[in-house]
């Protein structure tokens, strides 16, 4: 059996907050945000607004495209690094939230590789005898962000995206992950704060460890090495090559990642999935909801060979490969 996406979900939070509503908060500007980062908005989740809430909206619309009710489900994952409580897992929430009845439901944790970590776990599942997952990718970024920070504040935003997993019989779906991680490096992205090293404490507050603390320039030239290797990894697998790619939905980071490893693949950017111009990085959500825009947009047709890939906190990074 393999397991193919049978729905696609997906969900943003209404607040739009654009790079010149930044230019009014920190010293920078539409220019550098577009230039360096290709993002001009993201979306932000209202006061109260949590991860399920935004993870069962996109939950319920891969349903309905994968014609399926919460209780056809035998698992439910949820990849997040924003979850709404540090327990129970936001995974049991949407569960609840779903009327999915008495599945199994757990989070994956694996920043902006969480959601092709989680597809790769689902994957399993349906090729040991499950017949239906959900997987989930949602964050609330704007949680742990610093807003006096430049140099993060920009990138970030909310979002969720989910598919639903169905077991198929016929010679497509999911045809390998590649999942990596380097965890020597794993202070390049991190919220140092809030867990067993530093709990929440006034010391800890007052130092800020509850934000996300990036080395934005080291990650970028790790990211470019890491997903052309994880690109190559999974095309040598199946002994096929970049011009047999249909379509390439990578991590919403960063533009200039993204067009500096479709280069180095020499894959043309037109065969490429962005939406972090409306968006940013949404982490785990980031993939998923834009594998879903691409579906609904119709870019993805029966047979199209799809890779979808990803870098983040870890250091993790992943690809995986369908054939629709
Ligand atoms: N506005 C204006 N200037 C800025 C801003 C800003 N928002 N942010 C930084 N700068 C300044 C810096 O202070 C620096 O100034 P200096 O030269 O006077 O010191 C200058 O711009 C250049 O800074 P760099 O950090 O070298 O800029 P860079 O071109 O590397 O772009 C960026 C920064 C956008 C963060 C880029 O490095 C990047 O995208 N990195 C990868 C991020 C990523 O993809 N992370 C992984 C996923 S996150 C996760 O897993 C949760």
């Amino acid at each position: 059996m393999r397991a193919r996406i049978a729905g696609t979900g997906s969900y943003v939070p209404e607040r739009v907050l654009t790079n010149a509503d930044l230019e009014r908060m920190v010293a920078t500007s539409d220019e550098w945000i577009v230039e360096r980062t290709g993002i001009r908005e993201r979306r932000i989740a209202a006061p109260g607004e949590a991860c399920s809430d935004l993870g069962a909206k996109a939950a319920e619309r891969a349903l309905e495209a994968a014609d399926l009710r919460a209780t056809d489900l035998d698992l439910i994952l949820v990849a997040t690094c924003t979850g709404d409580v540090p327990l129970p897992s936001t995974a049991c929430l949407l569960q609840d939230r779903l009327g999915a009845g008495h599945v199994a439901a757990c989070d994956i944790s694996a920043a902006c590789c969480g959601f092709v970590y989680a597809l790769s776990v689902g994957d399993a599942y349906v090729k040991t005898g499950l017949r239906h997952v959900l997987v989930v990718g949602a964050e609330v970024m704007s949680s742990m962000t610093d807003w006096t920070d430049r140099s993060t504040c920009v990138l970030f935003g909310d979002g969720a995206g989910a598919v639903v997993l169905s077991a198929t019989d016929e010679d497509r779906g999911i045809l390998s992950s590649h999942l990596h991680s380097d965890g020597n490096l794993w202070d390049l992205i991190c919220v140092q704060g809030g867990g067993s090293r530093f709990p929440t404490s006034e010391k800890m507050l007052a130092e800020g460890l509850q934000y996300l603390k990036m080395k934005g320039n080291e990650t970028f030239k790790v990211a470019v090495k890491t997903l052309e290797e994880a690109a190559r990894e999974a095309l040598t697998a199946h002994s096929l090559s970049v011009e047999d790619l249909d379509l390439y939905v990578p991590h919403q980071a960063n533009v200039r990642i993204i067009k500096a490893v479709a280069s180095r693949l020499g894959l043309p950017m037109e065969k490429v999935v962005l939406n972090m111009d409306r968006y940013g990085n949404t982490s785990a959500a980031s993939i998923p909801l834009a594998l879903d825009e691409a579906v609904r947009a119709g870019r993805v047709r029966d047979g199209d060979l799809v890779m979808i890939e990803a870098f983040g906190g870890g250091l993790t990074w992943a690809s995986a490969l369908i054939r629709w």
